[in-house]
C-alpha cells in the first residue's frame, strides 16, 4: 500500500509503494480501517514517543471507513461495524496514519484541546451560557494554531472569557471562534515571554496547562472515545468545527511538513490518504 515512512533519523520520511497492510490476525484488538486523511501535529517527527515502533509512520489523527472489526471485539451498542465512517486519535500503537490501511483501538479517539480545560483545567462542561463558568477567564496560545481553535471554541462554548494570542492577519477569525479579546502577539511583547514565564507568572488561583515544550508539566493528550463522542455531537449542533489549514495529497509529504513547521498554519494541515 502507499505510506510515507519513516527511514532513518527522525526527519527522514520517504514516500513508498509497497508497505505492507497491516491485517487482523496481527493486530486482533484493533479495527482495521481505510485511511481517507490524517493530520499532523507540530514537532511529531521529533517526539520520542515515535521512536518506539520500528518503522513509525507520521499522523496521528485519522479520519476513515472501517474494514475489519477486532477479533476479540465484545459486541455491544458502542462497537463499529465494517462500512462505519471513524475517527481516532490513535496513540496505543504510535503506528501512524499516513498510510492507507491504518488500525485504531476504540477507546482511542479524543482530542487535546478538551481535556485541557476540562480534565486538566477543572472547568465545568456545561454548554450554556448562564453557566459557572462566567467568573473565568482563559487565556489561549496561539489562538488560531490547531490545538488552539479548539481551545477557544471550548472556553467560549462554556461560558468563560476568553483571551487569545496570534498575528493580527488571524485576529478576525479567533474573534469568530468566540475568544473576547484578542492580542496581537507581534505587537504585546508576548514573542519575549516564554511558557516558563508564563508559569512562573500566573496567579496562585490560576493555572497553565501546556501541550507544549518546554515546560516539565508538559500534558500529553489521552485518547477517550467517550469524549469525542461528545465532541461529535457539538459539531452536529454546529456549536464548534473543525478548521483546516490546506489539504496535500500523500506524495507531497515535504510541503506538507514544510507548512507545518512554518508555524504559521490556521487550524490543521491534513495529508488525504484516500
Ligand atoms: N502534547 C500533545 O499531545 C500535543 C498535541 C498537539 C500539539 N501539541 C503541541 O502544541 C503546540 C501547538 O501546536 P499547534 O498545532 O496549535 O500549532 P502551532 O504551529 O503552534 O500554531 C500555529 C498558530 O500559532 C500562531 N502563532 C505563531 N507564533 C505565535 C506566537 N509567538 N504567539 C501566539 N501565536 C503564535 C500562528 O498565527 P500567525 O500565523 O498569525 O502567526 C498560527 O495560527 C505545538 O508545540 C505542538 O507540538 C502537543
Amino acid at each position: 500500500m502507499r505510506a510515507v515512512i519513516r527511514t532513518g533519523e527522525p526527519k527522514t520520511l520517504t514516500f513508498v509503494t509497497d508497505h505492507p497492510e497491516p491485517t487482523p490476525s496481527e493486530w486482533p484488538e484493533s479495527y482495521i480501517i481505510r485511511t481517507h486523511a490524517t493530520a499532523l501535529t507540530r514537532d511529531e517527527l521529533t517526539w520520542s514517543e515515535s521512536l518506539i515502533p520500528k518503522i513509525p509512520i507520521p499522523g496521528f489523527d485519522l479520519a476513515g471507513i472501517v474494514l475489519a472489526t477486532p477479533k476479540t471485539l465484545d459486541h455491544n451498542a458502542n462497537a463499529f461495524k465494517p462500512g462505519d465512517e471513524v475517527y481516532s486519535f490513535t496513540k496505543s500503537s504510535w503506528q501512524g496514519n499516513a498510510r492507507e490501511i491504518s488500525t485504531a483501538v476504540e477507546k482511542e479517539m479524543a482530542l487535546s484541546a478538551r481535556q485541557a480545560l476540562f480534565i486538566l483545567g477543572k472547568l465545568r462542561p456545561e454548554f450554556t451560557v448562564q453557566s459557572s463558568n462566567s467568573r473565568v477567564r482563559v487565556l489561549a496560545i496561539a489562538a488560531s494554531g490547531s490545538v488552539g481553535i479548539w481551545g477557544v471554541q471550548f472556553a467560549h462554548l462554556v461560558g468563560t472569557e476568553v483571551v487569545g494570542t496570534c498575528g493580527p492577519s488571524d485576529a478576525d477569525f479567533a474573534k469568530s471562534l468566540g475568544a473576547d479579546i484578542v492580542l496581537d502577539y507581534q505587537k504585546a511583547n508576548l514573542l519575549e515571554c516564554t511558557l516558563e514565564d508564563v508559569w512562573k507568572i500566573a496567579t496562585k488561583s490560576g493555572q497553565v496547562i501546556s501541550v507544549a515544550e518546554p515546560p516539565e508539566a508538559k500534558k500529553l493528550s489521552e485518547a477517550n472515545g467517550k469524549q469525542l463522542t461528545q465532541i461529535t455531537g457539538l459539531i452536529e449542533q454546529e456549536k464548534v468545527n473543525g478548521v483546516i489549514d490546506s489539504v496535500f495529497g500523500l506524495e507531497e509529504y515535504k510541503a506538507s511538513f514544510e507548512k507545518l513547521q512554518g508555524g504559521h498554519a490556521k487550524g490543521k494541515i491534513v495529508p488525504k490518504v484516500n
